[in-house]
C-alpha cells in the first residue's frame, strides 16, 4: 500500500501526487487540442507513458536495435564503484526511475559491505514505484526507498531535504526535452540542489545515422506500437474514437538538429472528439503529428552547456564504442 506523506518523507514511503484524475484528464485534453491545432501539429511525449506505454518502453529497451540500454548498462557496470568512490556516501535520487533495473549497479556499489543507503525514485507511476521498491528491498536489505509518485518539477523543491545527494537522470531521457524544456529542467535541478550535491546524467551521443534509424524503427515493431498507443490512450481517456490502424509510426534522423524525430502519420482523415472539452478536431489525411524528439549529444558541447547551470564536470564515462555518455556533475556554490 502507498503511504501518503505530505511533509518530509520518511524512509520506505511513497509520496503520491495528490492531483485529481479529472484535473489530469482536462490537462491532457487541453494539451492534445493545443497540439493537434498547431502548425506543425504535435502531441506532448509525456503522454506516451501510461501503464501500457511504460510497458512498451521497457520492451523497446530489450530490442536488439535499441543499443542505448546496453551501452549505458555497460558504463554503469564498469564505473559504478568509481562513481561511489568519487562522491562518497549520499542519497541517490532517480528521476524517471521506471523499473530501476540499471540503477541496480549503482545501488550495489553504494550499498556494498551492507552500507545503509537511501534511494529516492521519482516516477509518475505509483504502481511502478511500488514494484521497484519491493524488488530493491529484497535485493539490498540496507537500502531504504522513499518513492515520489509525481512529475520531476514537483520533486525539485524536495531535493534539499535529501542533501547530500546525487540526482540520477539516466537513459538519455534528457534528449526527449526540447531546448526550452531542457533549460527549465536544468534550472530546476540546479536550484533544488545544495552546493556539493551531484548529478549523474546519461546522454546518447551523435553517431552513424543508420544505427540511430534502426534503434527507432525496430524490426519487431515495438516502437511503432509505442507511438500508436498514445492514440489508444486518447481514445480511452478522452472519449475519442481514433482508428489506430489508420496511424503509422514514422521515425527519422534530422541531421541538422541532431535528433530523431518521431511522428504519427494519419493515413486517412479522422475527426478527433475530445470529451472533456466537448470539441472535435479534424485531422486531414497525410498529417504528420510529431510525438517525440530524441536529441543526440556531442560531449564537449554538453559539458559547456551544463557549466551554464552551475555544474562542474567531475568525470565523463563512455562505453567502448563511444555511443553513450555518462556525466558526473557537481553543483558548485554561486
Ligand atoms: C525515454 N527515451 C530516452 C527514449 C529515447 O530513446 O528517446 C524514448 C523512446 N522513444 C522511442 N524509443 C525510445
Amino acid at each position: 500500500m502507498a503511504t501518503v506523506s505530505p511533509d518530509v518523507p520518511d524512509a520506505d514511503s511513497i509520496i503520491v501526487d495528490p492531483r485529481h484524475d479529472d484535473a489530469a484528464r482536462l490537462e491532457f485534453a487541453k494539451s492534445v487540442a493545443l497540439g493537434l491545432t498547431d502548425t506543425p501539429p504535435w502531441l506532448h511525449s509525456r503522454f506516451l507513458y501510461d501503464e501500457r506505454g511504460s510497458q512498451l518502453f521497457e520492451e523497446i529497451c530489450e530490442q536488439p536495435e535499441y543499443y542505448l540500454t546496453n551501452s549505458e548498462s555497460e558504463i554503469l557496470q564498469r564505473y559504478a564503484t568509481r562513481i561511489r568512490d568519487e562522491t562518497g556516501p549520499l542519497t541517490l535520487i532517480e528521476l524517471g526511475s521506471g523499473s530501476s533495473v540499471k540503477t541496480d549497479y549503482l545501488l550495489s556499489a553504494y550499498a556494498a559491505n551492507r552500507a545503509p543507503v537511501r534511494y529516492v525514485p521519482v516516477d509518475v507511476s505509483a504502481t511502478i514505484l511500488l514494484q521497484a521498491k519491493d524488488a530493491i528491498v529484497a535485493r539490498h536489505p540496507t537500502v531504504t526507498v522513499t518513492g515520489i509518485a509525481d512529475t520531476y518539477e514537483h520533486a525539485f523543491p524536495l531535493f534539499k531535504e535529501f542533501s547530500p545527494s546525487m540526482v540520477m537522470f539516466l537513459g538519455s531521457s534528457i534528449g526527449n526535452f526540447d531546448q526550452r524544456e531542457s533549460d527549465i529542467f536544468w534550472q530546476g535541478v540546479s536550484a533544488g540542489l545544495m552546493p556539493g550535491d551531484y548529478v549523474l546524467v546519461g546522454v546518447d551521443l551523435v553517431k552513424d545515422e543508420r544505427i540511430l534509424h534502426a534503434a527507432y524503427n525496430d524490426a519487431a515493431g515495438v516502437t511503432a506500437q509505442f507511438t500508436k498507443n498514445l492514440f489508444t490512450r486518447i481514445n480511452r481517456e478522452l472519449g475519442a474514437s481514433i482508428d489506430v490502424d489508420q496511424i503509422e509510426h514514422v521515425a527519422r534522423y534530422n541531421t541538422e538538429w541532431q535528433r530523431i524525430e518521431i511522428y504519427a502519420r494519419f493515413l486517412s482523415q479522422q475527426d478527433v472528439y475530445l470529451h472533456p472539452l466537448d470539441r472535435t478536431i479534424i485531422v486531414p489525411s497525410g498529417t504528420l503529428v510529431m510525438t517525440e524528439i530524441s536529441r543526440k549529444y556531442d560531449l564537449e558541447k554538453t559539458k559547456q552547456f551544463l557549466r551554464c547551470f552551475d555544474f562542474s564536470i567531475v568525470d565523463v564515462f563512455t562505453d567502448e564504442k563511444r555511443w553513450f555518455g555518462l556525466l558526473l556533475l557537481q553543483r558548485v556554490g554561486r
